[in-house]
């Protein structure tokens, strides 16, 4: 009995909230997870703004007049770019995540994960530039 010594936790990281926001040395495919996990947050949040924006409807169209004036702004058209990473990186990961799910590329998900995500990237910068020029 004498010999059982107190033990700090090895798995528990030192600085647990830092850790959260820590990317060095971590894979691609755990990168990819919390970027899908935070895009997927964003959505949902935004699924409900969407939502709650569109109730401005029923007020009339003074209401939703001065909302659509608002979101011509350049700091709104701003979200409206963030917004677009958010769809085009979920959607590409997400179809690589369902592929590899079902057994389709998983010997090579990593080529799979930068094409994939390298034709979101195409269609996002195309669509940042129409949000800014449409
Ligand atoms: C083309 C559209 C989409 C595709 C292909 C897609 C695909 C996926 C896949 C495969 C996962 C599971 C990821 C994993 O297990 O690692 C996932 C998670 C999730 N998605 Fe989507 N998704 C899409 C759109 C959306 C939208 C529009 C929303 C929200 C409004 C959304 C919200 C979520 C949430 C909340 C999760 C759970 C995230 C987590 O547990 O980490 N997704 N999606």
């Amino acid at each position: 009995m004498d010999d059982i010594q107190p033990t700090t936790d090895p798995v528990r990281p030192k600085a647990p909230l830092r850790s959260w926001f820590d990317v060095r040395g971590r894979s691609m495919s755990t990168l990819a997870f919390a970027l899908n996990r935070l895009t997927a947050v964003g959505l949902t949040i935004y699924l409900f703004l969407h939502l709650s924006v569109l109730s401005l409807l029923v007020r009339g169209p003074e209401s939703w007049d001065s909302f659509v004036a608002l979101a011509k702004h350049p700091l709104f058209l701003l979200l409206d770019v963030v917004l677009l990473f958010g769809v085009v990186y979920h959607m590409a990961n997400g179809i690589r995540v369902a592929l590899v799910g079902m057994g389709v590329g998983h010997a090579r998900h990593k080529t799979l994960f930068y094409v994939l995500v390298g034709i979101a990237l195409v269609l996002f910068v195309v669509g940042a530039v129409l949000i800014f020029t449409g």
